[in-house]
């Protein structure tokens, strides 16, 4: 994909991953862009790379974009490798005269790429650097997700480079906010969020804080991944808001896998009572949903109800699967119960249930159990069930 001019002299130049389908966990059915950034200015500085297979198309792009000029500095703002990927090979290619980063960066490059003669030039909170007719001023960003990540805001040109945060996983063309599809956009941005950043929102909060407290005035915000913000900073940023905060709508999420039925017919039992007066439910059969897109749906559910069939004493994989899952994400303020089916060995609820307590999901309920295929007072407790749980979320 060709560079594109973002603002004068500051040019995107990353590459479109069109087959990513999956991202350590995540589901990626649109594929992602790895964002990175060059100023063209009386220095010129390149801000993170691209995932190592894009690595000859990225040095194709800076060659033409830098003619005969050289590339002074770079500029790592994270060193997970869909951003470092191309590092090695771009500093023996173009050999700038500093990499800049912040000392766990420099850490963490040194322990992916083993290479101790880079120019390392090590910046922390704060610090900036003088491009001569530009300043970046750099803010840490450490925890929310990697450890070493940083921003840095161009004063200049009111740009701010914001590495993963406010990204999305989404192949396109288009490289603004206001060039797609805005319901997608939504969507993708809460996906991301909800998939990357869940666990360390309290880091994420306080970086929102700080963004506000030092009242930069930035008008573009441009992530390492998918659409750059230039129309809508304000909603994003508000989302962000409510995402880190742990904000939730009158919403359950019901999440289930089956053996023989049983569980299904039980799950939309509680479907039954739990959906109307205002409280929307999203039901998914765990055979068919992936983990990611359920994730996405939690991020402002204030409910969770999880639901499984016993196999082998245990819960059923999927489920397994999907608990591991959210216990990494570590999804908070939620409210839930359990349900499910059994042969032999009633222990689903209990099962279900240490895995939600664990994760800090308040029961409202011990959980319905039902032997083999559930009767039709069995499905009626499990709509009183249901009902039970909207009137916690419209209460509570
Ligand atoms: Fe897009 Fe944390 O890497």
């Amino acid at each position: 994909m060709q560079p594109l001019e973002i603002k004068k002299d500051i040019y995107w130049i990353g590459a479109i991953d069109w087959n990513l389908r999956d991202f350590h966990g995540y589901s990626t059915e649109k594929g992602s862009t790895y964002n990175a950034y060059l100023i063209m200015g009386e220095k010129t500085v390149l801000f993170d790379t691209v995932k190592v297979e894009f690595t000859d198309e990225f040095i194709d792009n800076l060659r033409a974009l830098l003619g005969d000029k050289k590339l002074d500095y770079i500029v790592s703002n994270h060193a997970e490798m869909d951003h470092s990927g191309a590092l090695s090979k771009v500093m023996e290619v173009f050999r700038p005269e500093k990499l800049v980063c912040t000392k766990a960066c420099q850490d963490a490059l040194n322990k992916h790429y083993h290479n101790n003669n880079w120019p390392f030039e090590l910046i922390k909170e704060g610090d900036e650097l003088d491009l001569g007719n530009r300043t970046v001023q750099f803010f840490g960003s450490a925890m929310i997700h990697w450890p070493e990540s940083m921003v840095s805001f161009i004063k200049e040109d009111r740009l701010l480079i914001s590495n993963d945060i406010f990204g999305q996983h989404w192949a396109t063309t288009e490289r603004f906010d206001d060039e797609v599809d805005q319901g997608e956009l939504g969507r993708q941005s809460a996906k991301y969020y909800a998939n990357i950043f869940y666990p360390t929102s309290p880091a994420m909060k306080k970086f929102l804080e700080k963004l506000e407290v030092k009242n930069l005035e930035f008008d573009m915000i441009a992530p390492d991944h998918g659409l750059i913000w230039r129309k809508d900073l304000a909603g994003i940023l508000q989302k962000y808001k409510s995402w880190s905060g742990w904000g939730s709508k009158k919403k359950a999420v019901v999440v289930y896998d089956t053996m023989w039925g049983s569980t299904s017919k039980m799950a939309q039992a509680i479907v039954n009572g739990l959906a109307g007066d205002g409280v929307v439910v999203k039901l998914f059969d765990l055979r068919t949903c992936h983990r990611s897109d359920i994730m996405t749906d939690m991020l402002d559910a204030r409910a969770v109800v999880l639901g499984s069939s016993i196999l082998n004493s245990g819960i059923l994989p999927k489920m397994a699967d999907m608990v591991t899952y959210m216990k990494g994400l570590r999804p908070m303020n939620k409210i839930g119960a359990s349900f499910g089916s059994y042969g032999w060995k009633n222990v689903i609820t209990k099962l279900l249930n240490e895995q939600m307590e664990e994760m800090k999901i308040e029961l409202v309920d011990e959980g319905i159990s039902v032997q083999y295929v559930p009767s039709d007072d069995d499905l009626k407790r499990c709509t009183e069930l249901g009902e039970k749980i909207k009137q916690a979320i419209i209460t509570g």
